[in-house]
């Protein structure tokens, strides 16, 4: 698919969008909450997330519409040393090769030397390749039960395709 995308900075005014996002089936259980979630707990929860230190909740657009979401932040699994990234697309623009730009796009954004993990289930086999496109490596070293690790750095370049 054609056309610029960029990122900005979540707001307020997201809240709804990312509840689309989020809560369709497919972005649900590749989670690992897995439950939907009720309008108010996601309010409660986005309010939260914008307010969070260390992070970035960034707002994918295409051409001006709103096409998903990255956020990165810190978390206690991986340390301090990192930000843990998570991509969701709306359900009505996923599989059209969108996700690898998005995440391009929003990692171009941090300082300098940051260090980013992805912790992918097994089974999204969607979400592993878009990491692979970007220039994630696979983590051998790190475990985390039903996932698979992928970092990334500044020094990381896509693959030749
Ligand atoms: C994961 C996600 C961000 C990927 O973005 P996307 O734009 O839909 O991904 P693409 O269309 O570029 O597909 C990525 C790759 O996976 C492949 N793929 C897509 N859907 C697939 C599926 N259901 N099964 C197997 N492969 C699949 C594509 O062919 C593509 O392969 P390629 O890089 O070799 O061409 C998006 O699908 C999404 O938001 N999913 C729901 C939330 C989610 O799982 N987030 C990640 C949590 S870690």
């Amino acid at each position: 698919m054609n056309g610029q995308l960029t990122v900005r900075p979540a707001t307020p005014f997201d809240v709804w969008f990312t509840h689309h996002c989020g809560n369709d089936p497919v972005s649900r259980s590749m989670s690992l909450g897995g439950k939907p979630i009720p309008r108010d707990t996601h309010q409660e929860w986005y309010r939260k997330k914008l307010a969070q230190p260390s992070s970035y909740f960034f707002i994918a657009m295409l051409e001006g519409a709103r096409i998903g979401i990255i956020r990165l932040q810190p978390d206690q699994y991986f340390g301090s040393d990192c930000l843990e990234i998570a991509v969701t697309l709306a359900p009505e623009f996923r599989g059209l090769g969108l996700g690898a730009n998005v995440m391009i796009v929003a990692l171009a954004e941090l300082p300098k030397g940051v260090r980013v993990v992805a912790s992918i289930k097994e089974e999204n086999t969607a979400s592993i390749r878009m990491v692979l496109r970007v220039g994630f490596q696979f983590d051998v070293e790190t475990t985390r039960p039903g996932c698979v690790i992928y970092r990334w750095d500044s020094s990381c370049r896509p693959p030749a395709r």
